[in-house]
């Protein structure tokens, strides 16, 4: 009988090295776009593509993970008293769902991340969600690989094309062959050295895995980085079971570096119906104070 994906995994126990020193003392996962932190971003799409059980991988000062989705007696107190009732059930939706957590002793890298939630899944297909990408579509991006994996029964690794100058920064497919959005690959390469990818298609934190990718994790090889890469398993997986890409459709928002988690703020911000004419009168007014500034 088939089997349904149920589980998914948020690996948040990463350093957030890029955005120190605000990821001191506070998980970069907790970092907001507007009022509300990244990782519920996340959340709420497993949550949107029929997930019915999500395992957080946390680690060493990333309490405020947990405290985030738990119930809040004393500030929903508050708030019903206040009357804010809008804020109210805003604060109640982040604490509705099932959420897990286990712990990752050591930052050893996103496999490892992975490998520490083998006993939650078990043997089923399980999803993994990134943080670092945060995708608005239609038909929730998750939701697009699980219906693909529903048709093909294979692990299904999202895709989406990046500049050939960035390739360096990610996970890249050499496709083979396709069949619209859904490619067969020939190698899952993490991280390639500049000017030798041999595509563009990159892949975007999102991941519908058969269990046993655990076989591979299981021998914690070290790749890119010094640490336990995902991808190499996932290559590895693929010279025994069909490992497939999908180019999900979708606007992908890159909040895992500065740079993009500043535009999507702004983008969001432009788009939010209580914000967006302030800031847009803000935007007007530092870009003339920046003409003028050229012109003198
Ligand atoms: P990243 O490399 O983007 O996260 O890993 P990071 O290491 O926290 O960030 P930088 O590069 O230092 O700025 C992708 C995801 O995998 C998790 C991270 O929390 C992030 O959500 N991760 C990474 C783990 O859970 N454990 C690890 O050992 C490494």
């Amino acid at each position: 009988m088939n089997k349904k994906v149920t589980k998914a995994i948020i690996p948040a126990a990463g350093l957030g090295t890029r955005f120190l020193p605000a990821t001191k003392a506070m998980p970069k996962e907790m970092l907001p776009i507007l009022n509300k932190p990244t990782i519920e971003y996340i959340v709420e799409e497993a949550v949107a593509s029929g997930i019915e059980d999500i395992l957080i991988v946390t680690g060493k000062g990333k309490r405020a993970i947990e405290d985030h989705f738990d119930n809040n007696f004393e500030l929903e107190d508050n708030l019903l008293k206040k009357g804010k009732f809008e804020l109210l059930k805003e604060v109640r939706a982040s604490s509705r769902v099932e959420i897990h957590y286990i712990r990752q002793k050591e930052p050893k890298g996103l496999g490892h991340a992975i490998w520490t939630a083998r006993k939650f899944i078990g043997n089923e297909p399980f999803a993994v969600l990134l943080g670092d990408d945060i995708v608005r579509s239609k038909e929730p991006c998750l939701k697009q690989l699980i219906g693909k994996y529903d048709e093909m029964q294979s692990s299904i690794i999202g895709v989406q094309t990046v500049p050939g100058d960035q390739t360096y920064r990610y996970g890249i497919i050499e496709p083979t062959q396709n069949d619209g959005r859904c490619y067969e690959v020939r190698n899952f390469i993490e991280k390639p050295v500049p000017g030798t990818a041999p595509s563009n298609l990159a892949i975007m934190g999102r991941y519908i895995l058969t269990p046993e990718i655990f076989r591979y994790l299981e021998k914690q090889e070290i790749g890119a980085g010094g640490e336990v890469q995902l991808t190499d398993a996932i290559q590895k997986l693929n010279k025994v079971q069909n490992v497939y890409a999908y180019d999900f459709e979708g606007k992908r928002y890159d909040v895992g570096e500065m740079i993009g988690f500043i535009r999507t703020t702004i983008e969001f911000a432009l788009e939010n119906e209580e914000y967006k004419s302030e800031v847009e009168e803000i935007m007007i007014e530092l870009l003339k104070i920046k003409s003028m500034v050229k012109i003198l």
